[in-house]
């Protein structure tokens, strides 16, 4: 297993359940794939180990920078592409693949974009509250800032999970009309004095508020949505979908499309069972997969992990109907929830 140091702080990202994942892409020599999130290179790596190619999506022009030596050493079999993985199948098409044989995507942040504090994503290191894994578009600060205090609750409640949102959001707006926030600390702060921190507590206190605005800014959720719709398109029939996601929202999405993809959905005893939805994904296994003992020993990233995986079948793709995912509504907020 390969991984791939920060010039910051030489903290590696380890590729978080590689074997099951290389298992599940069952590449051949000559195969095509896509990585949907390049991140620091540990599963492309892998991948082109395999023998294939690989065409590797990032929307962090640093990690993009970063994995130029990979493409050297792998003498073309590597194509780095900057964008959004709602886009993958575009960008393969412009790296010359009409389709494809996998594609894996290990959504989240990388080890590098939480140890480096200038971008913001961590409450233990103080940095501009900034979030943004693109580094264009509106920050965490802006969010923070300007939203109006039942959009922060909706925000913190729902993509967070937490369930005292309403305190948080409501201190937040007390604290902002003193002073507008700024850094990481200064929220995280905020929210520990809301919650407080009790000895036992493993988690810190703003990991969920953290959370929830990272997924708002990135539009996370919407990001994954796009991203299954796009593999559907691009997979040729027989090519395998990898997704390793690390929190329920995020798996709660992928499930509710596979289930849609590839099942029949169950009619009542008394009636014949009507179906006509095309089933454009096969499961080998109904459920998620988790990482084995050893990795979740050694890895504490891995615990949460949850792998689904899927192989596409012959069927053409019917009507779109994004309704499946369940997801919350909150991308109005991006536009119409400032002041
Ligand atoms: C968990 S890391 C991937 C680590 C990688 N598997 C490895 O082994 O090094 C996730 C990466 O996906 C990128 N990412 C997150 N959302 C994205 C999106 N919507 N489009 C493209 N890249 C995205 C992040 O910038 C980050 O670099």
């Amino acid at each position: 297993m390969s991984s791939t140091t920060t010039p910051q702080n030489d903290v590696p990202h380890i590729p978080v359940m590689l074997p099951e994942v290389l298992r599940a892409m069952n590449l051949n020599e000559g195969e095509v794939a896509i990585d949907a999130t390049f991140g620091a290179g540990g599963y492309s790596r892998a991948l082109l180990h395999t023998g294939a190619q690989v065409v590797a999506i990032d929307r962090d022009p640093t990690a993009i920078a970063a994995g130029q030596e990979i493409v050297d050493e792998f003498e073309g079999r590597l194509t780095l592409s900057h964008g959004c993985f709602s886009d993958l199948d575009r960008l393969a098409i412009e790296a010359g693949h009409s389709q494809v044989d996998a594609v894996v995507a290990d959504i989240g942040v990388s080890s590098m974009q939480i140890d480096q504090a200038d971008r913001g994503f961590s409450f233990q290191k103080d940095g501009p509250l900034d979030m943004r894994m693109e580094m264009t578009g509106p920050t965490a600060a802006d969010v923070v800032n300007t939203f109006e205090r039942p959009d922060l609750t909706r925000i913190i409640g729902i993509l967070g999970d937490e369930r005292q949102a309403s305190r948080i959001s409501a201190e937040i707006v007390e604290r902002r009309a003193k002073t507008p926030f700024e850094t990481t600390l200064q929220l995280a702060k905020c929210v520990e004095d809301v919650l407080g921190r009790k000895a036992k507590d493993r988690i810190h206190p703003a990991t969920r508020t953290f959370q929830a605005l990272r997924i708002f800014v990135n539009r996370e959720l919407d990001e994954l949505a796009e991203a299954l719709l796009a593999s559907e398109r691009i997979l040729k029939p027989g090519g395998r979908l990898v997704v390793v996601t690390f929190h329920s929202l995020e798996d709660r999405l992928v499930k509710r499309f596979l289930q849609d993809r590839s099942e029949v959905s169950g009619g009542s005893r008394h009636l014949p069972q009507v179906d006509t939805k095309d089933l454009t994904f096969k499961q080998i296994k109904r459920g998620a997969v988790s990482a084995s003992k050893e990795e979740a020993a050694i890895n504490p990233r891995s615990r949460s992990a949850k792998l689904r995986s899927a192989i596409r079948t012959e069927c053409a793709i019917g009507e779109i109907d994004r309704s499946v995912f369940g997801l919350p509504r909150l991308a109005e907020l991006a536009t119409g929830g400032k002041r």
